[in-house]
């Protein structure tokens, strides 16, 4: 594919070269004859002459295959096409460009461009520096400080003043300078170029050209000047911009971690400033570099601020201990940067950690208090919220009573006995106070049957067997009575015992099996004898005891449950306060 392509591409240009008669344009006299000095650059373009022209070459001339450029370097020998890859010279627009030119280079040099320029012929001849009869060739590149005066003279003119020699055509850039229209800063006297006051847009390349006039020979002598405005070296060293002072950055253990330092250069004509990261150690005193030091060239005339970026592979705890450096140093001096770096909080995760123990111990304290007032709340909640559940069970005893019946003569009346308790005490509280309905047997069942039938169909109309526990109960003709509850309560849901605790008693060998566990199992109450009003007692019964006596407030109700609850909170802490304030 390549191979036809250049096949095409030959056959083409040997088409256009048939179309001009080549051998017909080299015995033409050359349009001119230039004379340039070896090791210079040279540019040699292909326009017409014309008085008027203001361009020199133009880079965007067309197409670069629209300029085809030949090369004669003897008489006699053939055209050499120059191809338009050749690096020197270079084929940029409308030119050729040596850079440098050498002794090799002179010669006939031949373009044409399609439908513009059918053939067009100059003559380069190059000359040895050493060669030119001229101490002085003049320097073709030059540095203006900025914003000084200066001149731009035609390197070597003055080797040619003993001929006589045309004025000076200026070209910069390309562009030719025309002196009367350009601003008053620049003037033009006897060929020099007078700038009043350097600016940056001075820079540029600038070509002179002069005709010799050597008995009958007219010589185009044409020498380039590169200009580049330059600034004074800056008298400052460099400006750390960051980090600034003393920084410090947070960081995580282990994790990459890229440092940015940056810096302000001042301009310098002749000197690569450096800058550098290392790691400055109290107690090793070496000072491993982070990375190569990076040598930068300043070219911006105002100075130019630059960053340097080094990477830590991973943040170590030596770098905790350290200081990282960032040194810059320019002609003048050194300027350092420090950056410390500090352990970052991790302060998402202790968040959440306090969070956690936060709900935790709210968790554990709220447990605490419904542990501590379970009963109250149950009681609380019966009392607002749960249904009666003794309606419609079709029972009319809430509480069975059982009880060790005394002999008279064992009566005691210092003491509250077992039957004081059951016949006056029980019922004040529970049938007073709280509106239970108690069956005590003596009072509430008509003897009629047998006292055991009696018993049996007492407590199935109850709906709780209270039983008092004493040793007069256990060892005495009453323990049926907890044996029928027993055997009520494993047939009927709706009952259930209650023990109470009046008097500690031994459980006697004698006693029935499932007389033994149940006495085990169940709950059991402990009636302490005091003189207190026995509270604790009193809600435990309350607590065993059916829901009643719902007070029905219906959607108040639940208002008034957290109302009290929340009462009860608050009085809870009130009291852990005062208790707290007593210990001190
Ligand atoms: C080319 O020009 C030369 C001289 O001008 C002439 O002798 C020759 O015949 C021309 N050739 C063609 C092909 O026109
Ligand atoms: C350069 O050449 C192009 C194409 O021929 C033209 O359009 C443009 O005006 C020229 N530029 C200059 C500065 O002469
Ligand atoms: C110049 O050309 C000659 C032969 O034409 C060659 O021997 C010589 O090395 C060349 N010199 C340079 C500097 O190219
Ligand atoms: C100029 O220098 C070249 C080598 O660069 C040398 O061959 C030549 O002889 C010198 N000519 C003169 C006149 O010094
Ligand atoms: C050098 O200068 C002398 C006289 O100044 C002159 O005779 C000679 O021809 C000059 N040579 C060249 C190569 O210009
Ligand atoms: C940096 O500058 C100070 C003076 O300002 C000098 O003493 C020191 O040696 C310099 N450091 C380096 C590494 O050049």
């Amino acid at each position: 594919m390549f191979t036809f392509c250049w096949i095409l591409l030959l056959f083409i240009k040997g088409a256009e070269v048939r179309e001009f008669n080549l051998t017909g344009c080299l015995h033409k006299e050359p349009e001119r004859i230039y004379h340039a000095i070896t090791d210079e650059e040279f540019i040699l373009e292909c326009v017409l002459p014309s008085q008027h022209r203001i361009h020199m070459y133009n880079n965007s001339f067309l197409y670069k295959s629209n300029v085809l450029w030949f090369w004669q370097q003897k008489d006699g020998e053939p055209l050499k096409i120059i191809s338009s890859k050749s690096t020197n010279p270079t084929q940029e627009g409308n030119a050729l460009w040596f850079r440098p030119i050498g002794i090799n280079a002179s010669g006939v040099y031949i373009c044409m461009i399609r439908e513009e320029i059918p053939c067009l012929s100059n003559v380069i001849k190059v000359q040895a520096k050493n060669n030119t009869n001229c101490s002085d060739n003049g320097r073709n590149e030059l540095s203006l400080l900025i914003e000084e005066g200066h001149s731009i003279s035609c390197p070597g003119i003055h080797c040619y003043n003993h001929l006589q020699r045309s004025p000076v055509t200026w070209y910069k850039n390309g562009i030719r300078v025309m002196f009367k229209e350009i601003r008053s800063s620049l003037k033009l006297k006897d060929d020099t170029i007078y700038l009043r006051r350097t600016y940056e847009q001075d820079a540029g390349i600038y070509v002179c050209d002069y005709i010799l006039f050597d008995n009958s020979i007219q010589w185009t002598m044409r020498r380039v000047v590169r200009v580049k405005i330059i600034a004074r070296n800056t008298l400052h060293s460099p400006n750390i911009l960051s980090p600034s002072g003393m920084k410090t950055l947070e960081v995580e253990i282990g994790k990459p971690l890229k440092i940015e330092c940056k810096v302000f250069f001042g301009f310098e004509s002749n000197f690569l400033p450096m800058i550098t990261w290392y790691r400055d150690n109290k107690e090793s005193k070496s000072e491993p570099l982070l990375q190569k030091p990076t040598r930068i060239r300043v070219e911006e005339l105002e100075g130019k601020s630059f960053v340097h970026v080094a990477t830590l592979r991973e943040v170590t705890e030596r770098d905790l201990n350290s200081n990282l450096i960032c040194f810059a140093q320019n002609s003048v001096g050194n300027s350092t940067g420090v950056l410390k770096l500090k352990r970052k909080e991790r302060a998402l995760f202790i968040f959440i950690l306090y969070g956690a123990i936060a709900v935790l111990v709210g968790l554990l304290l709220g447990s605490a208090f419904v542990y501590q007032h379970w009963i109250e709340i149950v009681l609380m909640y019966r009392n607002y919220l749960a249904k009666d559940e003794t309606i419609g069970d079709r029972k009319e005893f809430d509480a069975f009573v059982s009880y060790a019946k005394q002999d008279s003569f064992e009566r005691d009346s210092t003491f509250l006995n077992e039957e004081q308790f059951a016949l006056e005490v029980l019922p004040e509280v529970l049938e007073n106070k709280y509106g239970y309905k108690l069956c005590l047997l003596e009072r509430d069942i008509l003897p009629g049957g047998a006292y055991t039938d009696d018993i049996v169909t007492a407590i199935q109309q109850s709906r709780r067997a209270i039983i008092i526990l004493s040793p007069g109960y256990v060892n005495g003709p009453s323990i049926f009575e907890l044996q029928a509850a027993v055997n009520c309560a494993l047939e009927d849901n709706m009952l259930k015992l209650i023990l109470i605790k009046y008097k500690s008693f031994q459980e006697p060998e004698s006693l029935p099996p499932i007389v033994k566990k149940a006495l085990k199992i169940l709950p059991v109450v402990t009636w302490k004898s005091s003189n207190s009003p026995n509270k604790q007692f009193w809600k435990y019964m309350r607590y065993h005891m059916p829901v009643k006596n719902t007070r029905g407030l219906g959607k108040n109700s639940v208002k008034f449950f957290f109302h009290r609850l929340f009462s009860m909170v608050i009085n809870s802490r009130k009291a852990t306060g005062r208790s707290q304030q007593t210990k001190k």
